[in-house]
């Protein structure tokens, strides 16, 4: 069955890493937001180019660019035939309601992780500038900071500077927590503890997931 997700969590909360496990467990593609802009910026596209300032600063890219990309991608064969994670959109309600125009939403994660942590979290991540997996300096690659699956290089993320997390912070709470107050009212949302082991976190979503997807 193909399932249709959207899991939100403040900076640092874990949706990248628990999406690539989520993925693989649903056999449904993870697309995050934050990755193809990163790839957009790597490769100096149009969007890359515009979405690049928005970014290193810590605000949200306007809604107008991120729903061309988002339309776009939902509309690729794997997602037709298998469904979706996303991971970072939406985080307006503009951006929620125009979703629900053109994709149907199963169920949707607020993970919740409290604001002490995910400071502590973003300063110790590390994540590949090619493949952009995901580590931290309590988890780090095999051999020294080469990335495991591709072999580039490992390296901390341009927006996590304590300025930018800061902004992207106060953008959670005024922009995305309404969007997650969005999805309450329309029934499918749910929520999970973040804390704990990558284990127990990814036990715990399964759970809530097939507990929602059983209605
Ligand atoms: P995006 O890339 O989505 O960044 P974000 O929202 O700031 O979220 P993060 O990626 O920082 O956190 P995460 O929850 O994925 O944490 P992770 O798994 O890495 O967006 C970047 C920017 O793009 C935005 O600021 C905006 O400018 C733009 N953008 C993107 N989408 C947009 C949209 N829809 N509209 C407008 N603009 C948009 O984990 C963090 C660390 O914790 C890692 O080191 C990990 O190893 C570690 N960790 C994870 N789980 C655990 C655990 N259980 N225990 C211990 N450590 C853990
Ligand atoms: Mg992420």
């Amino acid at each position: 069955m193909a399932v249709r997700l959207v899991i939100f969590g403040r900076q640092g909360a874990g949706k990248g890493t628990q999406s690539s496990l989520l993925s693989t467990h649903y056999g449904a593609p993870h697309i995050s937001t934050g990755d193809m802009l990163r790839a957009a910026v790597a490769n100096a596209t149009p969007i890359g180019l515009e979405a690049k300032s928005f970014m290193d600063s810590g605000q949200l890219v306007p809604d107008e660019v991120m729903l061309g990309v988002v339309e776009e991608r939902l509309a690729e064969r794997d997602v037709l035939e298998s469904g979706f994670l996303l991971d970072g959109f939406p985080r307006t309600v503009v951006q929620a309601e125009a979703l629900g125009h053109f994709a149907t939403i199963d169920v949707a994660v607020d993970l919740q992780v409290p604001e002490d942590v995910v400071l502590e979290r973003i300063s110790s991540r590390r994540v590949c500038k090619n493949c952009g997996r995901i580590y931290s300096t309590e988890a780090p690659p095999a051999e020294g900071w080469t990335c495991d699956t591709c072999g580039g290089d490992v390296v901390q993320r341009g927006d996590d500077t304590p300025e930018a997390v800061a902004k992207r912070l106060t953008a959670y709470a005024t922009e995305t927590q309404p969007t997650i107050d969005w999805y309450a009212g329309t029934g499918v949302l749910v929520a999970v503890d973040g804390l704990g082991t990558l284990e127990e976190v990814t036990a715990r979503l399964i759970a809530a997931i097939d507990a929602r997807l059983a209605g």
